[in-house]
């Protein structure tokens, strides 16, 4: 099939790398350590700790690597957009050297694992360049260039550079990389079962009790009990630290395209709103792979143009033969910009979480994999301070802060609500999606491509937001901490875990809005 902007396929990496399927949790477990997430940390965390002779249980809540890194776009870089001169601003020079070395390191390890180990996952070393979509722009690479050139970072700054789309000059970053994140998990994933690691879907986890032993409790009514947990859950499924009101979830699209000639050897990056590039070997051939149109969960009215206005700009200056597969993906963005990784809270001794990796989870996830496990085996590298969940830098937060905090508040009303008289719910068409207010309150409604009506509460079961259709995945979406439930009410995205109920309406063809 040949995708187009309202239809979407899996990723290019999950339509092209088998992942093995585990069974369901149906027994209480104990277990030396429980990792619950079965993304990139996961994964990494599960595969050192078995590696180091744990006892490991890896409880995953859909389907392992289908999540948020199996809808990547798999860039391996110590370049994380216009990032350096904020973390020199705000972290100083020592801790922003920090980064950038823990950065550059990860990609290392990806290169050298995947060597050691002869994983077959199509890593290859390409320039990364950080380009300036228009000359306002300009400004700001030259203050990157400086901060990342400080901290040791081997980059240069070029005025001019020539590719098949505008841009201002551009920041080269040599050496970076690119790969098949689920080629390369997937092996470290069947090796650590190998070794002994359990590992279960469909197992979603939904509180962490911490009395004499530290134990979780998964939606099935099972426990697993552990000296220590792991929450890599993308967003927190366990929140004693508040990490709904210090994150920013974004969505975010990618297309993959075949072209006539050929693809760019490097990668591109916007450094501000601009799309990034990069390619990619598949059976189809090398694909070029382009990624952007980031938006607030919950925030656009009309997803499906993203990817519309996406497609639009790639033909207008690439030489497109086809599109083979576009996906969406979802971004938790630390407020201060830089992770969460570390204990959970002060109180959570043996409780560990990673997460708000801001888009850039191939390196953030190896670095959040290494610094856990240290932890746990008692260790204590200087990086926990910069990585410390439990920091609080004022100047850099509060603003983002009040934005959330006014996020949610206008999140508990509809902002999107149907309050157009001349549109009710048997006028919507197959594929649309609205939340109606009915005298028994509020409704969502979507119809799908067979003509039935599915209506469920629009009242996310996390903290109680209005919840807004997204057109281009069939979903719907939180405005204030980003959950998303499919048409049937179940829950494809925390932090919410409880599904939203499911409502009983006539498809009167009358106007009920
Ligand atoms: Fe928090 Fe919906 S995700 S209220």
């Amino acid at each position: 099939m040949t995708p187009t902007s309202d239809s979407r396929t899996p990723s290019l990496w999950i339509d092209t790398c088998p992942v093995p399927s585990f069974p369901a949790l149906d027994r209480d477990l104990d277990v030396d350590v429980i990792v619950v997430g079965g993304g990139i940390v996961g994964v990494l965390c599960a595969h050192a700790l078995t590696e180091a002779g744990h006892s490991v249980a890896l409880l995953e809540a859909r389907r392992v690597l289908h999540g948020v890194t199996g809808n990547t776009t798999a860039k391996i870089s110590a370049c994380h957009g216009s990032l350096y001169h904020h973390l020199a601003s705000h972290f100083g020079d020592a801790k922003t050297q920090m980064y950038a070395e823990a950065n550059r390191s990860a990609i290392d390890w990806i290169e050298s694992t995947s060597l050691e180990r002869g994983i077959s996952c199509d890593f290859r070393r390409r320039d990364l360049y950080l380009y300036a979509e228009d000359d306002s722009a300009v400004e700001d690479l030259q203050k990157e260039a400086a901060a990342a050139q400080t901290v040791g970072l081997d980059c240069r700054l070029l005025e001019g550079l020539e590719t098949a789309f505008p841009n201002s000059g551009a920041l080269r970053f040599p050496g970076q990389a690119e790969f098949h994140p689920l080629k390369f998990l997937v092996a470290l994933l069947e090796g650590a079962v190998a070794k002994g690691c359990q590992v279960f879907e469909s197992t979603m986890a939904n509180d962490v009790d911490e009395d004499s032993t530290t134990a979780v409790q998964t939606a099935s009514g099972h426990s697993v009990r552990a000296e220590h947990v792991i929450v890599a859950s993308h967003f927190p499924f366990f929140d004693p630290g508040f990490y709904y009101a210090r994150l920013e979830p974004f969505r975010d699209y990618a297309i993959a395209f075949s072209l006539e000639g050929a693809c760019p050897e490097s990668m591109y990056v916007g450094s501000k709103e601009g799309y990034t590039y990069r390619c990619q070997p598949s059976p189809e051939g090398e694909l070029l792979i382009v990624s952007g149109g980031s938006h607030k969960v919950g925030k656009h009215d009309n997803t499906v143009s993203q990817y519309a206005a996406m497609e639009l700009f790639v033909r207008e200056h690439f030489p497109v033969r086809a599109v083979t597969h576009m996906w969406s993906s979802q971004d938790n963005h630390a407020i201060d910009k830089v992770p969460y990784i570390g204990r959970i809270s002060a109180n959570a001794k043996k409780v560990y979480v990673a997460c708000g990796f801001g888009g850039w989870g191939m390196t953030q996830g190896v670095v959040a994999s290494q610094l856990l496990t240290s932890l746990i085996s008692g260790q204590n590298p200087a990086i926990v301070d910069l990585y410390d969940p439990l920091r609080f830098k004022p100047l850099t937060s509060a603003p983002t802060i009040g934005k959330i905090v006014k996020d949610s508040v206008r999140g508990l009303v509809a902002e999107r609500l149907s309050s157009g008289a001349d549109y009710s719910m048997s006028a919507l068409r197959p594929g649309e999606g609205n939340v109606f207010d009915t005298d028994e309150g509020k409704v969502g409604c979507f119809r799908g491509a067979d003509g039935s009506l599915h209506a469920v509460s629009p009242v996310c079961t996390h903290l109680g937001c209005i919840l807004a259709f997204n057109n281009a995945e069939h979903s719907w979406d939180c405005p204030c901490h980003g959950s998303r439930f499919d048409v049937e009410g179940q829950v494809l995205h925390g932090p919410a875990f409880l599904p939203l109920e499911k409502i009983a309406v006539e498809d009167t063809g009358e106007s009920l809005a």
